[in-house]
């Protein structure tokens, strides 16, 4: 490129529109056919369906890498294998950089690295979301060290934006060595089925190493680490999805910390009541159900983006609203492991209170916890360390937080979910609650073994023991009568007692001692 001639002006702006057409290009009309048939989009055709149409400005067009070992001197191509800019979505601003595999197969060199560091660094001056669109083959080896170089100054800037602006990040390809650090660092990654894989080291290195035979996608697929590793919160079943996803996760989030999420106007009745509610919870305290049930009865048009879906199914996470509002749900599963809470649940859990209260949304909690899951791999695997993340995360949280417990509440699980204790602000229970350190059959096997042992009929008295520490214990009253149950509500006002609590609670404000930071227990 050399736009430096003596020519006219016209000539000029001639000269400006070939080179930003050759831009466009990236990496040439064959290695778009390329990407197209692998079922991938390019860089920009991923930006114009992710932006509102006309948004999108870009910066950097021109940039070209400085490399010169390998022959890479004679080849440069304008933008250098990363398109950045910023547009908005639905009318509001957020920065995108979405990485063109067509060009060096989207690896990241020194300059690349600089056109994603400005961005990042504008999006936090001005307090507006990144996404990024990761589709790479990692570190550019040609650049060497430079590489290493632009990875580091990304890394910082995601740790530093953390919790400032959301960050988005969508796999849509390729993404491994360090590269997969990036994403998670940001607050959300969406992986595409089939066409996206993350990892450290790949199978080559893994065959290499440790003669492990293992393909891409049992490696790290969208599937492997929606259900196993917990890495992804969402899998997309194309890329039109996972822009969707996108779209709709921002719909709920601020776009700073600075801001409050957007109210949206949902056409639902805020005095809703439900008579279906009445009838979710089984007769039988041991009966399975879907909590999901009782979310999507409750909250505005029953519309509930789940997060983390297949991971630690024993706790629900997700976004919804009421009456226009944004909400973080948490909730015990009872359809998985009982509800139990176990280190992925809690892992899982924690993070998303932590990214609500980073962020103003108020946290809704339905509990149904028979207690933390008991066996040696859980006690063996750390669950005291990563237990305490979820309780850890609830007590730090100083967004409204609101408590539902609708069935069992049983011991340190009762004081994790939301409690009083925990810092909930509004507490409420149905009549079906059952609050009390442990079930009935554990709790009289411990409290009157010997009364059972002794008995005539050890089966009929521990039948009456089970049903004489049922009446005393499980129900919300023991708890409504020391205040650390606000009120005890009929299931189908749910709805109606959850936004009037949410909405007196909408100026509140607590501080906690300063310090430098907290130190959760990693
Ligand atoms: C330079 C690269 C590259 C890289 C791919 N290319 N990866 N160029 N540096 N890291 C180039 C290829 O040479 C090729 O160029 C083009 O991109 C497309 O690559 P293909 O291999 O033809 O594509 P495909 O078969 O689809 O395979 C994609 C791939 C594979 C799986 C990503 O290219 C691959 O394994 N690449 C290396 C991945 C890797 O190990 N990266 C380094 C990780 S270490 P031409 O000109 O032929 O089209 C790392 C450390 C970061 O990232 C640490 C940060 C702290």
């Amino acid at each position: 490129m050399n736009p430096i001639k003596e020519s006219t002006v016209e000539e000029k702006i001639k000269q400006l529109r070939e080179l930003t057409e050759k831009a466009k290009l990236g990496g040439g009309k064959k290695r778009i056919e390329a990407q197209h048939k692998k079922g991938k989009l390019t860089a920009r055709e991923r930006i114009e369906l992710l932006l509102d149409p006309g948004s999108f400005m870009e910066l950097d067009q021109f940039v070209v890498h400085q490399c010169t070992e390998f022959g890479m001197a004679e080849r440069k191509i304008p933008g250098d294998g990363v398109v950045t800019g910023y547009g908005t979505i639905n009318g509001r601003l957020v920065y995108v950089f979405s990485q063109d595999f067509t060009v060096f197969g989207g690896s990241l060199g020194e300059m690349f690295a600089k056109k994603v560091c400005k961005l990042m660094d504008l999006a936090l001056k001005t307090g507006a979301p990144v996404i990024g669109l990761n589709d790479s083959g990692g570190a550019r080896i040609q650049e060497g060290v430079a590489s290493l170089a632009g990875y580091g100054d990304i890394f910082f800037r995601n740790v530093t934006a953390s919790g400032v602006i959301p960050q988005i990040s969508a796999i849509l390809g390729p993404c491994a060595g360090g590269a997969v650090y990036s994403p998670a660092l940001t607050d959300f990654i969406v992986m595409v089925d089939q066409t996206s894989h993350m990892f450290i080291t790949g199978p080559q290195v893994i065959k290499t190493v440790v003669g492990q035979e293992v393909s891409f996608e049992e490696l790290g697929g969208a599937l492997v680490h929606s259900q196993i590793s917990g890495v992804t919160h969402f899998i997309a079943k194309d890329e039109e999805h996972c822009i969707q996803i996108i779209k709709r996760l921002l719909s709920y989030l601020p776009s700073n910390y600075l801001e409050d999420p957007p109210i949206v106007e949902t056409g639902d009745d805020p005095n809703r009541t439900d008579e279906g509610l009445a009838s979710v919870i089984p007769d039988d305290p041991d009966k399975p159900y879907d909590v999901k049930e009782i979310i999507s009865r409750v909250v505005d048009n029953g519309e509930f983006l789940e997060v983390q879906p297949l991971w630690a199914p024993n706790i629900v996470t997700g976004f919804a609203r009421l009456n226009g509002r944004t909400v973080g749900i948490v909730a015990n599963q009872p359809s998985f492991y009982a509800g139990a809470l176990d280190i992925n649940s809690s892992v899982k859990g924690g993070r998303f209170v932590r990214f609500c209260d980073a962020f103003n949304i108020p946290i809704i909690t339905f509990v149904d916890v028979p207690g933390f899951l008991p066996g040696i791999e859980q006690e063996h695997g750390g669950i005291i360390r990563h237990g305490s993340k979820l309780l850890y995360a609830y007590c730090e949280a100083t967004v409204p937080k609101i408590t539902l417990i609708v069935r069992k509440a049983y011991g340190g699980a009762y004081d994790v979910m939301g409690s009083k204790h925990s810092g909930g602000d509004i507490n409420y229970a149905w009549p079906t609650a059952e609050i009390a350190v442990m079930g009935p059959h554990a709790a009289i096997n411990i409290i009157f073994r010997k009364e059972i042992t002794e008995a005539t009929d050890p089966k009929q008295k521990r039948v009456e023991l089970v049903s004489e520490y049922r009446r005393k214990f499980a129900s919300p009253y023991v708890a409504a009568q020391k205040g650390y149950i606000d009120e005890v509500i009929e299931p189908t006002e749910t709805r109606p007692k959850l936004i009037s609590a949410l909405e007196m609670l909408a100026t509140k404000r607590e501080a906690k001692p300063p310090k430098k930071h907290a130190n959760i227990p990693l």
